[in-house]
Formats: C-alpha cells, sequence, structure tokens
C-alpha cells in the first residue's frame, strides 16, 4: 500500500509540467524558475538612500529598528491576549483582532522594495518652521523624507515612560518608534491607501473605539497610542506603565493613579476585565482557562 502510494506520487511528481520560459514571463517579479527560491529577491531592510550621511542613516536605521520592535511587540500583544485585554478594547473597541494584527505584522515581515527614506530634502518642506519628516504623496508616492529636526527631537524607545512622558499626554511622534511607524503607514506599500487618519489626538481616538470602532484598526493614530500603550505597559514599565490622565468615560482600572499597585510579574501584564481586584500572588492564574468567558 505505501510501496503503491509512493509509486503514485513519483508518477505524478513526473508527469508534472515542468515550467519553460513560453508559459512563464520571467520579467514578471513573482515568476518561479525553479532554481531559486520562492521569495528570492525580497527587501526585508529599510532602504535609506544615499543622500542621508553616515550619522543620518544610523539614526533612521535605529529608528526604523525601533518601529519594528514597537510593531511586533503590539502584534505579539493582540496575539496573546485578544480582546481580553483591557488596552486592546480601550482603543479597538469591539473590533474583531485580525486588521490590527495585520497592520501591525506588514511593518515587520512585509516586503520593503517600495519604500524609501531620503535626507536631501527634495520638495523643500524641511524648510518649513517644525516640519521633522513628510511623506512625498504626488511627487514620489514611495518616498518619505527625514528632516533634521528628527534627529533634534525623537526619542528612543529606551526612554519609555520617563522624562514626563505620558500616552495620553504626550505626543506620539515623541519617540522615532511611533512617528516612523505613522510615516510608514502613509507609504502605499505598508498603508495601502487603507490605513488613514480618521480621529486626531488621543481623546478622539478613544471616543472613536467606544461610539463607532469601525474605523479604529486601519486608524493611524488608534495604532500608534495602542502600540505605545502596550509597550509602555508590558515592556517598560510592567503592570504600570504610563497611561496618563484617564478621563471619567475610562475604565477606572486603566487610571494612572494606581501606581502605588505592586507591579505583576511581567508575564501578567494586562487584567482581564474591572470584575475582580485579584492580589498580586493570584494574578499568575488571572488568565487561566476558567477565567476565559
Ligand atoms: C512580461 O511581463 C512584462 C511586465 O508585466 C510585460 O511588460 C511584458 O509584455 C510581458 N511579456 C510577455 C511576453 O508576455
Ligand atoms: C550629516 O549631516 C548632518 C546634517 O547636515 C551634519 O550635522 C552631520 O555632521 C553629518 N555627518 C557626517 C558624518 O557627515
Ligand atoms: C538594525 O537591525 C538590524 C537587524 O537586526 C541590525 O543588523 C542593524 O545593525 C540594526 N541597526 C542599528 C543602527 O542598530
Ligand atoms: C471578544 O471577541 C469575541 C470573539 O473572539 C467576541 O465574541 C466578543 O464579543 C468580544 N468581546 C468584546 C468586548 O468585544
Ligand atoms: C511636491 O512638489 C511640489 C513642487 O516642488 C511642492 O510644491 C509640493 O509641496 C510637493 N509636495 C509634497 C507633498 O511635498
Ligand atoms: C460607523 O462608521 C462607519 C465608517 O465610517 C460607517 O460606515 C457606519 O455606518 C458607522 N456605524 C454607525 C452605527 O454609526
Amino acid at each position: 500500500m505505501l510501496l503503491l502510494n509512493l509509486a503514485l506520487s513519483v508518477a505524478a511528481a513526473v508527469a508534472l509540467p515542468t515550467p519553460d520560459s513560453s508559459e512563464v514571463n520571467q520579467s514578471q517579479p513573482f515568476s518561479q524558475n525553479g532554481l531559486a527560491p520562492w521569495n528570492a529577491g525580497a527587501v526585508n531592510r529599510f532602504p535609506i538612500h544615499s543622500s542621508c550621511n553616515s550619522t543620518q542613516r544610523r539614526q533612521i536605521e535605529l529608528g526604523l529598528n525601533e518601529t519594528i520592535t514597537l510593531a511586533e511587540h503590539a502584534k505579539s500583544h493582540i496575539l496573546r491576549w485578544s480582546n481580553e485585554s483591557e488596552i486592546y478594547r480601550k482603543y479597538f473597541g469591539d473590533r474583531p483582532t485580525m486588521e490590527a494584527i495585520g497592520a501591525f505584522d506588514i511593518v515587520v515581515n512585509g516586503d520593503k522594495k517600495d519604500i524609501l527614506f531620503r535626507c536631501d530634502n527634495p520638495d523643500g518642506n524641511c524648510d518649513n518652521e517644525g516640519w521633522a519628516g513628510h511623506w512625498r504623496g504626488v511627487n514620489a508616492t514611495d518616498e518619505t523624507v527625514i528632516c533634521d529636526m528628527s534627529y533634534e527631537t525623537r526619542r528612543s524607545l529606551s526612554t519609555m515612560c520617563g522624562l514626563g512622558y505620558t500616552v495620553s499626554e504626550s505626543e506620539t511622534n515623541t519617540f522615532w518608534a511611533a512617528d516612523l511607524l505613522h510615516r510608514l503607514y502613509h507609504v502605499p506599500a505598508i498603508g495601502q491607501n487603507w490605513i488613514d487618519h480618521f480621529a486626531d489626538g488621543y481623546e478622539e481616538v478613544v471616543d472613536q473605539a467606544k461610539k463607532n470602532a469601525t474605523l479604529s484598526t486601519h486608524d493611524s493614530e488608534t495604532l500608534q497610542y495602542f502600540a505605545l500603550e502596550v509597550y509602555a505597559y508590558d515592556i517598560s514599565a510592567p503592570g504600570i506603565g504610563c497611561p496618563g490622565v484617564q478621563h471619567e468615560h475610562e475604565d477606572t482600572h486603566n487610571e494612572a493613579t494606581t501606581t502605588s499597585e505592586p507591579a505583576p510579574t511581567a508575564t501578567t501584564s494586562e487584567k482581564p476585565s474591572s470584575t475582580l481586584d485579584v492580589p498580586a500572588v493570584s494574578k499568575s492564574i488571572e488568565f487561566s482557562i476558567v477565567d476565559l468567558y
């Protein structure tokens, strides 16, 4: 029987047509010639233009590496907790999780061929007061310009929750990571003309999730605030974070004033709901099967 199966599959393999140049247009990027691996030519690192000198290149590269760190963690948090996460529900309301997971994953794992960061101010916009960079839009839709102000003001994620930063009261572009995440969402290869600006600022983002969350999982600001808040809560100051002032329409559990609470261990980063204020010792069972409804 096994032998017969084997014989059949060998026969099938032999019978399989081998594509030749008449069937496959070799100039198409997705064609396979049978020798190269399926993903030959993949671009895994963000391209940085030669107009960036070595210090600029290094800072942009570090910033982009932190963007990947931020997006990767946001994705992991959703995959681990789904909508059991209070922070998930705060930003995305009742929306299914797949769209947000994809919006973070494409930044981490999407092909980076059609993306370019440059430093030569081709549109002159860096001369405008307060501009730290811009998407080139109709002039070059794949391109992002980084202006000198970025090097002076953007911070490393390692400073998260320090220097007065809070999620609700500080700008998302405090950090290279979220600033560049936002810039990447403008580029069609990443944002796919689907991620856009629907809500502006923290309050609108939180309101949007409460009133009508339909747009939240492809809202640029929402994705940034969510990523920053889970990074702060899970990584920078585990179990505490730095959410900042929450308004009364917020769940009381998320308030910054709970900082006197003992920090849970890094593995128990999220409280499931406001049903019980379980002591720190029992936190390890918070997400056991019985708690999942
Ligand atoms: C192969 O694909 C390229 C790009 O899509 C196209 O310009 C060209 O005409 C195609 N050639 C043939 C023989 O189909
Ligand atoms: C790169 O350019 C910036 C801005 O013009 C300049 O301040 C810096 O000194 C340059 N770095 C190198 C290594 O040339
Ligand atoms: C960014 O990450 C890549 C891949 O992990 C690494 O090779 C590179 O050295 C990092 N760049 C900087 C400036 O840290
Ligand atoms: C959480 O997701 C489940 C499906 O996985 C859904 O049934 C439930 O209504 C969601 N809860 C909220 C509060 O959105
Ligand atoms: C595109 O180029 C034009 C002409 O140089 C300029 O006025 C405009 O601001 C540029 N657009 C963007 C988005 O930079
Ligand atoms: C929620 O927002 C979406 C997108 O703007 C809209 O299509 C939909 O009608 C809204 N739903 C409600 C109940 O307001």
